[in-house]
């Protein structure tokens, strides 16, 4: 059997904030086309992670690999180069601008590349201009908001805001996606809308997907592998069935959400 690339390959990654160990020596890998599910309960460290793994913080021991390339040391906004993405609430800044727009702003960053062109080859910016408006609107039409593109991004619904953050992440054209609580707060048939559509991304277009998820119904049906965290450190890693007879993880945690 031959073993499907690895995406994401975090060995003894750790982070300490006043000399507490908050992430533990973790190590962690999610392979092309997992939907990988992070559980644990509050506190456990996987905010955290999610930080160490986009380099929004830096890890105080550990090696980390995107897509096969070193990323231990890389600034955070270099990880969307190398292919990984996260979901972040949208800035309030952006709320004024529209839907299409902040998808557009989620294009990979060239901006030197543009002004080149702005300046020396007006009718190539044009062009290129035109086909990332196009891209944008295919994203906003995978995720269902084509209707609003217009419409100003703080005129949207908390779920429909959720969708417009998975449109940004396709802009990006990342094939790693990490996603930290996107059902928490969204009405029951939005969770729906996006559980399907994660399926959807994972399934057709081969997005690698990282899981944070409380709603554990969403974790069974989504997610091939699941890695329990508690107290920094990975307690249980396997299918859903698997890590939910464990009894480290009842203990820990699953006891609690019954
Ligand atoms: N910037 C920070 N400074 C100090 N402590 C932090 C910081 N961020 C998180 N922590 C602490 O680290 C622990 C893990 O937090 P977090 O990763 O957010 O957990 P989870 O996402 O699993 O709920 C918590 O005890 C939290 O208080
Ligand atoms: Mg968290």
């Amino acid at each position: 059997m031959t073993a499907l690339p690895l995406r994401i390959e975090a060995s003894g990654l750790t982070k300490r904030f006043g000399g507490i160990a908050v992430v533990d020596a973790v190590s962690f890998q999610a392979h092309a086309g997992e939907i990988v599910g992070l559980i644990g309960p509050n506190g456990a460290g996987k905010t955290t992670l999610f930080n160490l793994l986009s380099r929004v913080l830096r890890s105080d021991a550990g090696t980390l690999l995107i897509n096969g390339i070193d990323a231990t040391r890389r600034a955070p906004h270099e990880l969307a180069t190398l292919g990984l993405v996260r979901t972040f609430q949208l800035a309030r800044e952006l709320d004024r601008l529209t839907v299409l727009e902040n998808v557009l702003l989620a294009a990979r960053d060239n901006r030197g590349e543009r002004l080149f062109d702005a300046l020396c080859r007006p009718a190539a910016t044009r062009k290129s201009e035109h086909a990332m408006i196009q891209q944008a609107r295919e994203a906003l039409s995978i995720v269902s908001l084509a209707p609003h593109e217009a419409k100003p991004a703080a005129a949207l619904s908390g779920g429909q805001k959720k969708l417009l953050e998975l449109a940004r992440c396709l802009m990006s054209g990342a094939d790693i996606i990490l996603l930290d609580e996107i059902a928490a707060g969204v009405a029951p048939h939005l969770v729906e809308e996006i559980v399907d559509l994660v399926a959807r991304l994972n399934r057709e277009h081969g997005k690698t997907f990282v899981v944070i998820e409380h709603n554990v119904g969403v974790i069974s049906r989504l997610c091939s592998r699941v890695v329990v965290m508690a107290q920094g450190s990975v307690i249980a890693e396997g299918s859903f069935e698997t890590i939910s007879r464990d009894a480290n993880v009842i203990a820990s945690y699953l006891g609690q959400a019954a």
